[in-house]
């Protein structure tokens, strides 16, 4: 007999229990809802709904359950749906009718919200842990690497010289906003929506606020069918897992890209590549690719629940179940793509000759020449005009901007004298850059400064957050 049976005569149809079922992966939230059950179980005894007697033996019966899902020994049933049903009807087994009362005041609309709360608030700060791990390892390398000179590349054409702890250090950027998203996105996870039952509230006379304090939630729904039908959080939390991902993307790119032989700026370690089966030169990048690739399933998860919750009417309907897979998905993704990644760049050896090589040469220093020429007088205008010829003059004679003879210069123009050549050399040019934000070294060595400062209030912001498991 299922446990809402009742009013049914017929059985269900076999494929529609499995078509109906949750159980395959809403399993994932089993040891958040034995929480939420006790807080509730607690809540109904406080308030004489239950007695103390009932909440005893329903909690030593959740002991045993819980202790069952941590063993791997509860068997989940797809008769009964889901993880709600599944854990109440193994708590009846155990401890027989009393358990029948622990769904007094609740319903699984109430209690999946409930549930789905619990498991972001966590896993929200797990993620925020490791990101702020990802921020160290980008740090430390960027630390490393501030005097190691490398083209800058604008349309994947080298622009101008900067240095690798420069280009790392936009990437700090970016993680470091995604982990300030997280940190608000926070405040609309930790809501506590249980109470408010199928969509209706109760009468019977609950304290939700009790519920809340124990659950250490910082607040509650105020209306029990946004609580039940409320999803923006999981919406938030799948959007800022895709912007993160795109970020790890874009990274990632940087990575294949320079690992490739036609860059050769760097090799990844051994351990985070891997061969071919039939090409026995290759060492490819496939963990870089596949972060890359992932992007994919975590933004399909976010549309996929848009879609889903477009001109859904209130309160709770099935479709709503659909939240899940893609959500639970997406976590998961992330958490294992940015501990690899955490784990990849220690292992990065960055090859600073062919970096040198490649900004040397180049005419990615024509603009600081243009500079230069403005320095003595001329408008930027005419100095970019002249500097355009003289690199269509290189290219016809086969020569770099370094190479010209002091002659060639002045024929460019008369300005130019024998210090052009200091700023046409990409080292010094990259040293010249001391605008804030630049790449000079002492820019970048106070960009990771502040970026210390702030990985450290991260890690306190982060301690002060809620996490149950
Ligand atoms: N398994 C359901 C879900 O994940 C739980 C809520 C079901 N409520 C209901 N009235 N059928 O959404």
């Amino acid at each position: 007999m299922k446990l809402w049976g009742g009013r049914f005569t017929g059985e269900t149809d076999k494929l529609v229990e499995k078509f109906n079922a949750s159980i395959d992966f809403d399993k994932k939230l089993a040891l958040y809802d034995i929480i939420g059950s006790r807080a509730h179980v607690k809540m109904l005894a406080e308030r004489e709904i239950i007695t103390s007697d009932d909440r005893d033996k329903i909690l030593k019966g959740l002991l045993q359950v819980e202790s069952e899902i941590k063993e791997g020994k509860f068997s989940y049933k797809v008769e009964h749906e889901d993880i709600h049903m599944n854990i109440e009807a193994r708590l009846i087994e155990i401890i027989g009718d009393v358990a029948k009362k622990i769904h007094t005041a609740r319903s699984r609309n109430d209690q999946v919200a409930l549930d789905l709360h619990l498991y972001a608030r966590d896993r929200l700060v797990g993620m925020i842990e490791l990101l702020i791990e990802l921020e160290k390892a980008v740090l430390d390398l960027a630390d490393e690497h501030k005097l190691t000179v490398m083209p800058g590349y604008t349309h994947l054409q080298r622009a101008q010289p900067i240095s690798l702890g420069h280009h790392l250090m936009s990437y700090y950027g970016m993680l470091s906003r995604d982990v300030e998203r997280l940190f608000d996105l926070y405040k609309r996870v930790d809501i506590m929506p249980l109470g408010a039952c199928a969509l209706a509230g109760t009468s019977y006379p609950i304290d939700r606020e009790s519920v809340r304090d124990e659950l250490q939630f910082e607040r509650l729904y105020e209306n029990s069918m946004d609580a039940v039908s409320d999803r923006d959080f999981v919406l938030e939390f799948l959007f800022c897992m895709s912007t993160i991902m795109t970020h790890l993307s874009r990274f990632s790119e940087d990575i294949i890209l320079w690992s490739s032989s036609e860059y050769g700026f760097i090799e990844l370690d051994d351990s985070f590549c891997t061969g071919s089966s039939i090409m026995p030169q290759k060492k490819n990048p496939d963990v870089a690719e596949l972060i890359r690739g992932k992007v994919g399933r975590v933004l399909g998860s976010l549309n996929g629940l848009f879609v889903t919750l477009k001109a859904l009417p209130l309160a709770y309907n099935k479709d709503m179940q659909e939240d899940k897979e893609g959500f639970f998905d997406a976590v998961e993704t992330l958490m294992v793509s940015i501990t690899l990644f955490t784990g990849m760049l220690p292992g990065i050896k960055v090859n600073e000759e062919k970096m040198k090589e490649a900004v040397y040469s180049d005419f990615s220093n024509a603009t600081d020449l243009a500079d230069y020429m403005v320095k003595k007088g001329i408008s930027f205008r005419d100095a970019h005009a002249l500097v355009g010829k003289a690199v269509l003059y290189c290219q016809e004679n086969n020569k770099l901007l370094s190479e010209l003879t002091l002659e060639e210069l002045k024929d460019i123009s008369p300005v130019l004298d024998e210090k052009a050549f200091y700023y046409l050399d990409p080292k010094d040019s990259v040293q010249q850059k001391k605008s804030r934000g630049g790449p000079a070294e002492t820019e970048v060595m106070r960009q990771i400064e502040v970026a210390r400062k702030e990985v450290l209030s991260q890690e306190a912001t982060c301690e002060k957050l809620v996490k149950l498991i």
